[in-house]
């Protein structure tokens, strides 16, 4: 009860973060199911089919999560038209560090030429972005910043069973970023800026989707193990019931969607959520036929390429959802 009162506070407190910059960046190479099923046991028919997934990108030799981060970060500051010198912290979201210390953020931040302000990694597989964006927006409004980069960036392929088709033929790498930026007096609905963060978390659940390693993508770190199937069964009635919970937080209806932007693991989980909250799919920004499961990188990568195309605009009301290891999941309601 009294976390849910001091929410409320939070919630209708004059201060709301606004999502001001989107940037994304994907490695230069595509590598196509036929390239993947010249290695292993596998064909397009059944990744098209079962996924949704054709093609996904790969980071060169050398390159690490936080050259892809602050390349995605550059482009979302650009875009918001602030100088790095601005960003007053990081919340940088990945499963495939640079190193096991220090935070990947750091690296960021040290690439971007910011010396100042906050820098730190959130852990929440692919709900990181979500994990990421509620910590950044409750700093904001507590006021530790009027200016936080989140960010989302991943080389799961330095920690993928090549030999595995079960789970290598499911994800990419990439990142995302939005710019958040304090501002005042937008409280209510209908105002711009970060409406409210659902987080969830069941470690009951984390044998299900693991890594045998330790983190670091510099070296050898341990493998992606996942039973596929309970992680699906999962996926869905967890979504479904967190999408219901945001909307409810806010005394609003599915009808008043006008953008879902879903974790991109598997086109069948994002046909169902879509379907539960009666979108067609021409709303619902789908990025995993191209990009693969980016992990904590899919939805900003997903908000920056709809922004970028002129999808989103102004006023719109955007939905977002995520699973992923953990078992974590969580949903975010944000007014453009
Ligand atoms: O981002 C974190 C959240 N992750 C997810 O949301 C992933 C959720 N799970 C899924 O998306 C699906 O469960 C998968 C795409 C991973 C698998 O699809 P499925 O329809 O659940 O297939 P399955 O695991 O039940 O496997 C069906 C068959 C098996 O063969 P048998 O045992 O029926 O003979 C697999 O061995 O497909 C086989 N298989 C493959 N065949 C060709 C598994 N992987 C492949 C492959 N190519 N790459």
């Amino acid at each position: 009860m009294k976390t849910e009162t001091a929410r409320e506070a939070l919630r209708t407190t004059a201060i709301r973060s606004v999502i001001a910059g989107y940037g994304g960046y994907l490695p230069e190479r595509v590598v196509t199911n036929a390239e993947l099923s010249t290695r292993i046991d596998t064909s397009d028919e059944w990744i098209v089919e079962r996924t949704g997934i054709r093609e996904r990108r790969i980071a060169r030799e050398g390159e690490l999560a936080s050259d892809l981060g602050a390349a995605a970060a550059r482009a979302a500051l650009a875009d918001a038209g602030i100088a790095p010198e601005e960003v007053d912290g990081i919340v940088l979201a990945t499963s495939t560090p640079d190193q096991t210390y220090p935070a990947t953020a750091v690296r960021v931040q040290a690439k971007l030429g910011i010396h100042r302000g906050f820098a730190f990694d959130v852990a929440a597989v692919c709900t990181g972005f979500i994990y990421a964006l509620s910590v950044a927006d409750a700093m904001i409004r507590a006021g530790h910043g009027r200016c936080v980069l989140v960010v989302g960036t991943e080389v799961n392929s330095r920690i993928l069973d090549w030999s595995d088709r079960g789970t290598c033929v499911l994800f990419g790498d990439g990142a995302g970023a939005v710019v958040l930026r304090a501002a005042e007096g937008v409280a209510g609905g209908a105002g711009p800026g970060v409406l409210s963060t659902h987080l969830h978390a069941d470690g009951a659940h984390a044998d299900i989707l693991y890594v045998d390693g330790g983190p670091g993508s510099t070296g050898t770190a341990g493998h992606v193990r996942m039973h596929g199937r309970e992680v699906f069964r999962h996926a869905v009635a967890k979504l479904s019931a967190v999408v219901d919970e945001a909307l409810a937080a806010n005394g609003l209806d599915h009808g008043a969607v006008d953008w879902l932007v879903p974790h991109q693991a598997n086109l069948r989980i994002i046909e169902a959520m879509a379907k539960k909250l009666h979108l067609p799919i021409e709303r619902v920004v789908v990025t995993v036929d191209r990009h693969a499961n980016t992990s904590a990188a899919s939805i900003p990568l997903a908000l920056a390429e709809a922004h970028g195309d002129g999808r989103l605009r102004p006023g719109q009301l955007v939905l977002m959802e995520a699973i992923g290891g953990g078992l974590t999941w969580g949903a975010a309601l944000v007014r453009l």
